[in-house]
C-alpha cells in the first residue's frame, strides 16, 4: 500500500516530543535551528542523535565544523523555538541572546532545561535528512526547569497521570 505523505505527517505530528535548538559552529560561522528529532543513543560512551534536513542552513555548518550542541528548551521558550524555526531573518536568530561557548565551540543557550555539547561521531544519510550521532563531551542540566513539549503544531507541558 502506498504511503500518503499527509497521513505520514499526521502520525509523525501526533508523536509528542521535546523541543531543542541545535547550535553549531564552523570557523567564524555560528548557526542553529529548532529540532525535535533528537534522542539519546548510548550511555557508554554517551551518544545522542539529531536529524537535520539536507536543505537546512544548519546541515552544512554541522558537516563542516563537526560539532553541535543540543539545547533542550524549557516552557516559556516557545518564542525562541519559533525564531529558530523561521526562515525569515535567519542571520538574526542569535541577536539579543546571551550565549556561553561550549567546549566544542558550539553556542550554549541560557534559560534552558540543559544542553548536550557534542562532537560528530558519525553521519548517516537518510533520505532528505542526515542523522548526526554526537559524542557528548560536556553537558549541563537544570532539574528545576520544565521541558517544553510539541505535538501537532502546538506547544505544551507535561502533566503526570
Ligand atoms: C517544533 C519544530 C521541530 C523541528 N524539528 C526539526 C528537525 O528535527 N530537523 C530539521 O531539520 N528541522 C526541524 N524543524 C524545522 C527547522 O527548524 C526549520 O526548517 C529551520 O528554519 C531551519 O533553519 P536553517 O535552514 O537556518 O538551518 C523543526 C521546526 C519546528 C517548529
Amino acid at each position: 500500500m502506498p504511503i500518503s505523505t499527509d497521513t505520514f505527517k499526521k502520525l509523525c505530528g501526533r508523536w509528542t516530543t521535546g523541543v531543542t535548538i541545535v547550535t553549531t559552529r564552523h570557523g567564524d560561522t555560528v548557526h542553529g535551528m529548532t529540532v525535535s528529532a533528537f534522542t539519546e543513543v548510548s550511555l557508554d560512551p554517551p551518544l545522542v542523535l539529531v536529524c537535520a534536513d539536507k536543505g537546512s542552513t544548519t546541515h552544512p555548518v554541522i558537516e563542516g565544523g563537526g560539532v553541535f550542541a543540543v539545547n533542550v528548551l524549557a516552557r516559556g521558550q516557545e518564542a525562541l523555538s519559533n525564531k529558530f524555526a523561521s526562515s525569515k531573518e535567519q542571520e538574526k536568530r542569535f541577536d539579543g541572546l546571551t550565549v556561553d561557548i561550549g567546549v566544542t565551540g558550539a553556542p550554549i543557550l541560557q534559560g534552558t532545561v540543559g544542553a548536550f555539547d557534542c562532537r560528530v561521531e558519525a553521519a548517516h544519510e537518510a533520505g532528505d535528512h542526515v542523522v548526526y550521532v554526537g559524542r557528548v563531551e560536556w553537558l549541563r542540566v537544570d532539574e528545576s526547569a520544565d521541558p517544553l513539549l510539541h505535538q501537532s503544531g502546538a506547544y505544551g507541558g507535561f502533566a503526570a497521570s
